[in-house]
């Protein structure tokens, strides 16, 4: 484990550059703790140089999407309006992801200072904290802690949903109505919030951009690749458990997951995400550029290692039944369609599935892409293909009534893939 340098000493920022974590402390700082180690925040005032340096230190989004942190900078900047609003978004739906959890206890401030840079880097007259409920008091301490900040914060819990953190779903519902998605355009950095101009950042976003700018773009750079600057959070499920650590971009996968006898298989990104085969996949790193060839991206940082006693066609089914589950319901290929998907995927998991099962999955799938107001259908669409291609040996073996999870005809279905505890979620989880 690296340990994390005081860059506000002298030499700090520069030592600290060469090592990870920049963005987790060991433990949870509180005010005192976080300005001496950072010192205040520089830049007030000189919104346009944020901007710029914003743009030369590559910053993407950290949510998921990873769009450029200085074009939506610009665009609400640019924007004249009375009401601009500033958000930091907590809400980490994606029930395999704990990487914001973690970010939010331990370096609270960082992800504040963030906002308030970001805020004012936009002329925010309001700032939103959007936030899981798992998210601890920290948040809220230091939030307290906090007197000369200019940009008043208001806290808005996110629902347990899946969609919840879905940029014009966080818009909805701090307007006051359900976290549910609406088609695009208008983005929310062109109307938003009460139709004001709205910047949504991930907090983790926000933690690096208060890190670039207090010690510079170069320094950022210093990790990652050219193409793909700086570090991220991932948040790692393995046989042994799961944990959250700090990553340069570009860093082989696997060191981070491992491609022992006892894994069958990776997943990258998440439930919107893609399943990679092993050993085909081995030589890839941690960035968009290496995992576009297998079609996937790094997304929120969420990755799994399948091991080898469970199945991956059962695991695939479970997410596949929460996914369509979690559909907002206002599109009708996605209302109807993810449910169809999910019932060939359970029964492809079960023995002796019929063969025209996964030709129909392929079917289905084509039908519903790019056929809803949000992504959710084809990040859906996405995981289950790449399940189709990367357990198709699996999906060979249940033809003939076999299983890799099998042991003396028991089937091992202990779950490997985390779903909210209360999963089917209720109606009423929307709001
Ligand atoms: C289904 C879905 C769920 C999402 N959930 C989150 C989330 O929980 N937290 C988050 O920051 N972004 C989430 N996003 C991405 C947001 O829409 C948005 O792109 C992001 O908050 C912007 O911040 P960033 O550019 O800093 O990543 C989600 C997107 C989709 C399609
Ligand atoms: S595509 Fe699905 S999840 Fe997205 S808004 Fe439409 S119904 Fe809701």
């Amino acid at each position: 484990m690296t340990t994390v340098v005081n860059p506000s000493a002298p030499g700090g920022a520069a030592r600290q550059a060469a090592g990870l974590p920049r963005l987790l402390p060991a433990a949870p700082e509180d005010l005192h703790a976080h300005l001496a180690r950072y010192g205040p925040t520089p830049y007030q005032r000189r919104p346009g140089v944020l901007i710029s340096a914003i743009e030369a230190s590559g910053l993407t989004g950290r949510g998921g999407a990873a769009f450029p942190v200085y074009r939506k900078l610009a665009a609400v900047a640019r924007a004249r309006a009375g009401r601009k609003v500033a958000v930091a978004n907590g809400a980490e739906s994606e029930p395999a992801s704990r990487k914001d959890e973690l970010l939010l206890r331990v370096a609270p401030h960082l992800v504040l200072d963030g906002l308030q840079l970001a805020g004012e880097a936009v002329g925010a007259t309001e700032a939103h904290l959007y936030l899981h409920a798992a998210a601890g008091p920290e948040i809220l301490r230091a939030l307290a802690e906090r007197g000369r900040d200019r940009l008043r914060v208001t806290v808005t819990q996110a629902p347990p949903r899946f969609l919840a953190g879905q940029e014009t779903a966080l818009v909805n519902r701090l307007g006051g109505g359900p976290a549910r998605p609406t088609f695009q355009p208008p983005r929310a950095s062109e109307r938003g919030l009460g139709g004001a101009p709205t910047l949504v950042q991930n907090v983790e976003t926000l933690a690096h951009l208060a890190l670039i700018a207090r010690y510079g773009p170069r320094w950022f750079r210093a990790v990652g690749t050219d193409a793909e600057p700086g570090s991220m959070l991932v948040t790692i499920h393995q046989p042994g458990g799961t944990r959250v650590r700090e990553a340069g971009i570009g860093t082989p996968l696997a060191t981070l997951l491992g491609t022992g006898a006892e894994v069958q298989a990776w997943l990258i990104g998440g439930y919107h995400g893609a399943w990679l085969p092993l050993p085909d996949a081995v030589g890839l790193t941690l960035d968009n550029a290496s995992l576009a060839r297998f079609g996937a991206a790094a997304g929120a940082g969420v990755l799994a290692a399948l091991p080898s006693d469970r199945c991956g066609l059962i695991e695939t089914a479970r997410v596949a039944g929460y996914l369509a589950a979690e559909s907002a319901g206002q599109c009708g290929p996605c209302l109807n369609g993810l449910p169809r998907i999910a019932a060939g995927l359970a029964e492809l998991a079960g023995p002796r599935p019929r063969r025209q099962t996964a030709a129909d999955l392929e079917r289905w799938a084509g039908l519903v892409t790019g056929r809803g107001a949000c992504h959710h259908p084809d990040g859906t669409v996405r995981f289950v293909r790449s399940a189709l291609t990367t357990f198709a040996p699996e999906i060979a073996r249940h033809a003939t009534g076999q299983c890799c999870a099998s042991y003396h005809g028991a089937t091992n279905r202990r779950p490997f893939l985390p779903l909210p505890g209360g999963w089917p979620t209720r109606e009423e989880d929307w709001t």
